[in-house]
């Protein structure tokens, strides 16, 4: 979603912006703009569009260069719609105030209509403009920024990741944050503000991470913090592990591609250290202190958005068929709102690449507050999600850039199945037993790369089934959710329609769609319902369907039905997902790169959603 840079230092401001607003393209985005504080006076410069269009403008213009102090924004449209006006930086009346800002402010309406009495005139449709004129308007009364700010945020309903400039303090900026992550980097004589570590990692390791409520005033060599209501908080320096290279493409025409191809490296990483594969043990620190309330569950609730949500709905079938716990698997969307009926005998894990996803955030707050044991399993470390629960596991696939969820997925399926393990151990499961489970998992990143390593087959296929309009994806059982998965991908980067359904469901309704120009896409694995599925393929094969089956590489039944099959490893115990998932990536992947859409920033698309 929206991206924030600031900077503030001895360097030029612009070149560090740009750099920075670039490598918050992956979170999706229609519009850009930055703001320089410059010889006590502010120029800011929008555009819609990408960033490249914006640095065209400004890069080398002698308009932007020799700033104190800078700061850039790319907006993912929320009020108001994407052009050059709408587009942030926005400015008060008189131009003295600057302002940057993630999330909804959701009283601007009344807000703008007070200001406006007081003679306030605003450019933009947007929400964000009004705290540009509330800064402007209680500077008038209050002595510096910092205090303007706050009291402006105290009239202030929403969520915000914000940055502020002032033109007659060219050595200050002030960051507040409410729901919407906002970082610090510290350097030597300098600061950089933004909202993704990926932004900063160039420059410093060392950051802070802003919670709630909190505001700070940054300067060139140093910084405070507060509350908006004056507490003063006392901040930690922490370092941040990323690499450089791991937020770059490395040789990839685009990230999505690169993240397909790490899985096998991302699925080791996940359990190293965690899996003891000859005892059929699994250890995980972040949940050794749950582990009572893990076994004695008498539920356990897995929440999540999107592809996390498709990864919960493969744990329900490892957790209550291997750890014999009942599991529900719900959307966070419509969790928060539905009073859920959830307690202390209940262990709510929040799946989330981001760890920032505002439904899946509110979603935990919610089962918190009925005093359920709230746990994470999230990709990003220090994010906001692992920081409110009361432990979890990360998941260890690095850095996603690429908008489409693919190694994270995975990671979380991996985690997921180490979860597993570790509550049906606990509950008595024989060591013989799960140490075929054990043996399988680690089994899995060479399985995956064996997938991989069809890519050049997938990407052919590709060739043929680019300008179909639409698209069924079909499996059963724990491959029900791959189905989902796959449909989404394709949806997500090529915009052909694609639906996952239960195989077996199709009759009830999406058979009417099945004709010759119909690509019908089976996850159908030799499983206990192996012999279901092949029902649901000719049933398919007699309406002329296009039929291509995912199927495993000792299946010699399934060419006499398919006209295409790609072929996976054979997995046990609900691992089979991970690997059955791959090839369904890579032809979302090489469709959608037929068709020359945007992969790794889809239209409309955001990385992580942080508003409601
Ligand atoms: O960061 P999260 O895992 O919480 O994000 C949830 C969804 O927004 C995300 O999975 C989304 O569906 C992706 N675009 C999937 O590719």
């Amino acid at each position: 979603m929206c991206g924030i840079v600031g900077y503030l230092g001895f360097r030029e401001p612009l070149p560090i912006i740009l750099d920075g607003l670039r490598r918050l393209e992956y979170r999706g985005y229609d519009s850009a703009g930055v703001a320089l504080n410059r010889n006590g006076c502010i120029t800011v410069r929008k555009s819609a569009g990408k960033v490249a269009e914006l640095a065209a403008q400004v890069e080398s213009n002698p308009e932007y260069a020799g700033a104190r102090a800078g700061m850039g924004h790319s907006r993912w449209a929320t009020h108001g719609e994407p052009n050059d006006v709408n587009a942030h930086p926005h400015v008060d009346c008189t131009g003295r105030v600057a302002v940057i800002h993630n999330g909804i402010i959701e009283n601007y309406a009344a807000l703008k209509t007070q200001l406006q009495h007081r003679g306030h005139v605003f450019a933009s449709a947007t929400d964000t403009e009004v705290l540009a004129h509330l800064i402007e308007d209680f500077l008038r009364t209050t002595p510096d920024l910092y205090g303007a700010v706050k009291a402006s945020l105290r009239e202030v309903r929403g969520t915000y990741g914000l940055v502020v400039m002032d033109a007659h303090a060219p050595e200050v900026m002030i960051a507040a944050r409410m729901g919407s992550p906002l970082i610090i980097g510290v350097g030597e004589g300098e600061h950089i503000i933004a909202s993704d570590a990926a932004a900063i990692v160039a420059h410093t390791r060392q950051v802070v991470y802003l919670n709630d409520g909190e505001v700070s005033e940054v300067r060139p060599d140093g910084m405070r913090t507060s509350t908006i209501f004056d507490v003063p908080i006392s901040k930690e320096i922490t370092n941040v592990t990323i690499e450089l290279s791991q937020i770059e493409r490395g040789g990839y025409e685009h990230f999505m591609l690169k993240e397909i191809h790490e899985q096998p490296e991302t699925i080791r990483n996940g359990m190293r250290g965690r899996l003891r594969v000859e005892d059929g043990e699994v250890k995980l620190g972040g949940l050794e202190h749950v582990r009572d309330k893990l076994v004695q569950a008498k539920r356990i609730v897995l929440i999540g958005c999107g592809t996390s949500w498709h990864a919960g709905l493969v744990g329900e079938y490892m957790l209550e068929q291997i750890a014999k716990v009942p599991v529900e698997v719900e959307y966070a969307s419509e969790y928060r709102y539905r009073s859920p009926l959830v307690g202390k005998d209940d262990v709510v894990f929040l799946i989330s690449q981001s760890g920032e996803t505002a439904d899946t955030l509110a979603a935990l707050r919610e089962a918190k507050r009925h005093g359920a044991t709230v746990l994470g399993i999230v990709n990003v470390v220090g994010s906001t999600i692992p920081r409110e629960t009361d432990g979890g596991m990360y998941v260890h696939a690095g850095p996603e850039i690429g908008v489409a969820s693919t190694k994270a997925f995975t990671s979380q399926l991996t985690a997921l199945g180490l979860i597993t393990i570790m509550i049906a151990r606990a509950k008595g499961l024989p060591r013989e037993e799960a140490n075929v489970l054990t043996r399988e998992l680690a089994s899995i990143p060479d399985k995956v790369a064996r997938v991989l390593a069809q890519s050049d087959a997938i990407k052919q296929l590709a060739q043929e089934f680019k300008d179909s309009r639409n698209f069924l994806f079909l499996g059963r059982g724990a491959n029900f959710p791959v189905a989902l998965e796959g449909a989404l991908k394709l949806k997500e980067i090529s915009y052909i329609h694609a639906e996952g359904y239960p195989a077996a469901e199709m009759k009830h309704g999406p058979i009417a769609l099945i004709d010759e120009h119909m690509p019908v896409v089976f996850v159908v694995p030799k499983d206990a319902i192996y012999e279901k599925v092949l029902s649901n393929i000719h049933e398919v094969r007699a309406r002329k369907g296009q039929i291509i089956a995912i199927a495993n590489e000792d299946d010699t039944e399934i060419d006499k039905l398919a006209d295409h099959v790609i072929r996976v490893p054979r997995t046990y115990g609900f691992f089979g997902p991970i690997v059955n998932v791959i090839p369904l990536q890579l032809l979302a992947y090489y469709i959608a790169v037929a068709r020359g859409t945007n992969v790794d920033q889809p239209r409309n698309l955001a990385k992580s959603v942080t508003v409601e």
